[in-house]
């Protein structure tokens, strides 16, 4: 495309006189509200209602690095990170050589008859990202692993009773959408079709754990629980880190009950939050680590990390599988993830984490008094930062809509959706870092005096 910079991956926004979503962008907007279920565009809608102004998607042309490019040439940093999966930028250079070397060899294999080397290699690696013994179960998507890790629960302990926390996010397919805390409105439209025999405890962050582990002790108590699923820090439900110790309790719980403690860690785990599994870091055992996001650098894949006991509780193969599908193990997405987890895995990429994580904090904290702009709260999990805005959602997505027009992409998350969720490349430079804050607390006092 002519109008495309010649080279982006580190350069700060640029943005056109006219703004975000230009001719091209809504050519492809109108396309999008005709060809999609209607489902994400009756949202946009619904976001102009409320604020008054646009919700269009910009169309993403071009993603390298922290940048991303929309189809007009408009140029962003993308300070969601693609949903947290470019932990190591966009199109991370080794990630893309080796995907481009395996796409010459071979796109697909077949998967749990005929596996490829690559899926060999890959399960043996996520085997060994765990203290224990392991077996491991690919998914494409987060919520396809949680599946695999909540088969694994109902196969080793004969309960199908699932514990869930208030806040959770797992993924919306069938058994992980039951189980989703997040938000009530995600479930009711489907809840005849989900497992009724899901329940909540509140999240167990500091301030909470009482009531958490109460609520736990009562559940696992009737008896019925199999599983007992939990983020070590909620993502999407708002930057919430589980308080000290409160994983650990709840862990023992469930093994006193006989119930698997389930590690979902998509969004916290491979390095976002600063440890490689934040729940070990925080002292969990947990029998299910689930990883997903920035394992596959870009390309979809997700793994449920299964404790060897459990894991026989499949027992062995003894014809067609009964958990599998048609791209199970894809050569591309096992090559991207090799790839991925050796970058991701290197002293220095741990050490730019740190780096960048502490540079985001300290320039947010400097910038963003949590009284002053409207911050009610800012949260910091390494890469994983939360920035939680009075006045709730409608002002939450009025500063994420002006954040884009200067150029940043953000998200908000929180069940209120009133926390700015930052999961940017770990590969932001300190003066990108910099300007971001600054333009995040112009933006936060321009809201304010609207
Ligand atoms: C903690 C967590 N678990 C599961 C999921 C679901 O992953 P996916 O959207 O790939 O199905 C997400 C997605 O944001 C997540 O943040």
């Amino acid at each position: 495309m002519s109008q495309l910079p010649p080279a982006i991956g580190e350069l700060p926004p640029l943005i056109h006189a006219s703004g975000p979503g230009g001719e091209a962008s809504r050519a492809l907007v109108d396309l999008l509200a005709a060809v999609e279920c209607p489902g994400l565009t009756a949202r946009r809608r619904r976001r102009a209602e409320l604020t008054g102004a646009s919700h269009d998607p910009i169309i993403w042309a071009r993603a390298q690095g922290v940048n991303v490019v929309d189809v007009d040439g408009n140029r962003y940093v993308d300070m969601t990170g693609g949903f947290g999966v470019a932990l190591l930028g966009h199109g991370h250079p080794e990630v893309v050589a080796a995907v481009q070397a395996q796409a010459g060899v071979m796109m697909h294999a077949l998967g749990d008859v005929h596996p490829s080397a690559q899926k060999i290699e890959l399960e043996s690696r996520l085997a060994a990202m765990v203290p224990w013994s392991a077996r491991v179960i690919l998914g494409l998507s987060g919520a396809d692993a949680i599946e695999a890790a909540l088969k694994s629960a109902m196969l080793a302990t004969k309960r199908g009773g699932v514990l869930a926390f208030e806040g959770s996010y797992h993924g919306l397919s069938y058994g992980a959408l039951a189980a989703c805390g997040y938000k009530f409105a995600f479930r009711e439209p489907f809840a005849a079709q989900l497992n009724p025999a899901v329940r909540f405890a509140p999240y167990p962050a500091a301030g909470d754990v009482d009531r958490a582990l109460a609520q736990v002790r009562a559940v696992l108590a009737a008896g019925h629980t199999g599983a007992v699923l939990i983020e070590p820090t909620l993502g999407r439900g708002g930057v919430e880190a589980a308080a000290p110790g409160a994983l650990a309790a709840i862990g023992g719980l469930a093994r006193e009950h006989g119930a698997l403690l389930i590690v979902d860690e998509i969004y916290t785990g491979l390095g976002r939050t600063g440890p490689w599994l934040q729940s070990l870091a925080m002292g969990a055992d947990p029998d299910v680590v689930v990883v997903g996001k920035a394992l596959g650098g870009g390309l979809p894949v997700s793994a449920a990390i299964v404790r060897e006991e459990a894991a026989a509780a499949w027992g062995a193969s003894v014809g067609e599988a009964i958990h599998t599908s048609t791209f199970l193990g894809n050569p591309l997405a096992c090559a991207a993830a090799l790839a991925s987890l050796g970058v991701l895995a290197r002293p220095e990429t741990v050490a730019m984490i740190d780096r960048c994580g502490a540079m985001l904090e300290q320039a947010l904290r400097s910038r963003l008094q949590p009284t002053a702009l409207g911050v009610r709260r800012l949260s910091f999990a390494r890469m994983l930062v939360g920035v939680a805005i009075e006045g709730g959602l409608v002002r939450a997505l009025g500063v994420c809509r002006r954040l884009l027009e200067r150029g940043y992409i953000v998200l908000t998350g929180g069940v209120a959706g009133d926390v700015l969720t930052l999961t940017p490349p770990a590969s932001l430079t300190g003066e990108q870092v910099a300007a971001f804050a600054t333009t995040l607390a112009e933006v936060l006092a321009e809201v304010q005096a609207a």
